[in-house]
């Protein structure tokens, strides 16, 4: 395994590969991460996984500062999985120079949910992944479905701007309570911690609520947004979208299934996403 910094002796590393598949992160890698990577082993080869704190796409009053850095950690666990180059840039690296270019979401897609309550994150998102694809060139690259909005947006950007990039989904890995894994867990408080699977139990209430016919969806939202603020979380949304645009869906849509329930709130001082498909 090749750990690289810079740009061009990542170009040169990748010249001639035309099935690479890459999974790009921000490092603090968990068995989350470690799956995209296996299920990038299965759509392409070489893997290439990248570690990125992007500081566009954190906001000012963000955790940008104390995001974990565990670089050597997460060198040794790549290592394991037979990842055949890490791309591991310094801020110099990928923004030699301020990157006043970026890539801009469109406005209903980028500015609902996590987007209204990030702004700007999604811009810092598609422009960092767009620079890490022209770099690597891959023919896949694998997002986690934990992070639904952005896999949706980096799919459709891709799309969009004819990209020879396949975007391929990997499942939430969770733990054995059901707490989605994520590098911010590691902020949670012990008590928050016991909570913290709160959030995944209220997105199957919703589910099971959805699947024996409940039709006021609004309701449901509303109970459960009130649910989570009395046992002490600051929710930001906790919402029923449908999987192929995240808007609100109709009555018949409804029927018609397809649905995905996300959510995002503050536990203490970490803020957990998820979400679950219907
Ligand atoms: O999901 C993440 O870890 C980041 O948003 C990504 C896709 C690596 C871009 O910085």
């Amino acid at each position: 395994m090749k750990l690289i910094r810079s740009i061009d002796e990542l170009r040169a590393q990748l010249r001639g590969q035309n099935r690479t598949a890459f999974v790009p992160t921000m490092g603090n890698l968990h068995e989350g991460h470690l799956s995209l990577v296996r299920l990038a082993r299965q759509h392409g080869d070489p893997v290439v996984t990248s570690i990125f704190v992007n500081p566009l796409q954190f906001g000012p009053g963000e955790d940008f500062e104390r995001y974990p850095r565990t670089l050597d950690a997460d060198i040794e666990k790549l290592q394991k999985e037979n990842v055949y180059v890490v791309f591991a840039p310094t801020e110099r690296d990928l923004y030699p120079q301020p990157q006043e270019y970026r890539v801009q979401p469109p406005g209903g897609m980028g500015d609902m949910l996590e987007g209204e309550f990030r702004p700007g994150f999604f811009q810092g998102v598609c422009t960092v992944v767009m620079k890490l694809m022209v770099c690597a060139q891959p023919r896949v690259a694998v997002f986690g479905k934990k992070d639904y909005q952005q896999l949706m947006i980096v799919r459709e950007m891709c799309k969009q701007f004819a990209m020879p990039t396949d975007v391929v989904a990997g499942e939430t890995i969770r733990d054995c309570d059901g707490l989605a894994l994520s590098s911010r867990n590691r902020f949670l408080t012990p008590e928050e911690r016991v909570e913290a699977p709160m959030l995944y139990r209220l997105l199957n209430q919703i589910r099971d609520k959805i699947l024996s016919g409940e039709k006021d969806i609004q309701g449901i939202e509303r109970r459960a947004f009130s649910k989570l603020i009395d046992r002490g979380w600051q929710p930001d949304y906790i919402s029923v979208r449908k999987q192929a645009d995240l808007r609100s869906p109709t009555a018949q849509e409804v029927d018609a299934g397809k649905l995905v329930v996300v959510a995002a709130a503050r536990l203490g001082n970490t803020r957990l996403i998820d979400n679950l498909e219907v």
